[in-house]
């Protein structure tokens, strides 16, 4: 399939946006410093906290962030358990979910929940980090997946 140039020039702190490429949603979340910053707290509770599953990001995604920029997080928005399309949930205590889980993707087929990393927390049957697509920045602006 065709590489899709993602424009983020209008996309604000904190808000994801939904591109199309190859049939499957993909996500950029412009993520805000305080998402940044609860990052590290949610690795005791996920499965691949250092997202050592090397198939589901490039190896330039492969840091605490998953992206080549911190603020910008680029994911597959697809659930690694069956393949539904989770819901973003930015807040950082939504409930009733467990205070612990600071918001990110929640999946509504079997529950998964993901980080603002796409990373997997824990007790949930999505057995990978979400995917992270090859991408490159084109220009401060502009993202070419794929
Ligand atoms: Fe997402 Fe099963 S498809 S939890």
């Amino acid at each position: 399939g065709a590489p899709v140039m993602a424009d983020i020039g209008k996309v604000e702190s904190g808000q994801m946006v939904t591109f199309e490429w190859r049939g499957q949603p993909v996500w950029v979340v412009n993520r805000s410093k305080e998402q940044l910053a609860a990052l590290a707290s949610q690795d005791p509770r996920l499965k691949d906290p250092k997202s050592d599953n090397t198939e589901q990001q490039p190896d330039y995604a492969k840091n605490e962030y998953r992206s080549i920029k911190p603020e910008w997080l680029v994911l597959v928005g697809l659930c690694t358990h069956l393949g539904c399309v989770p819901d973003y949930f930015p807040e950082l205590k939504p409930e009733p979910f467990d205070p612990a889980w600071k918001g990110g993707f929640y999946c509504p087929c079997h529950k998964s929940r993901y980080d603002m990393a796409g990373r997997v927390y824990d007790g949930v049957p999505a057995p990978a980090n979400l995917r992270v697509p090859p991408y490159h920045f084109v220009s401060d602006t502009l993202i070419q997946i794929g």
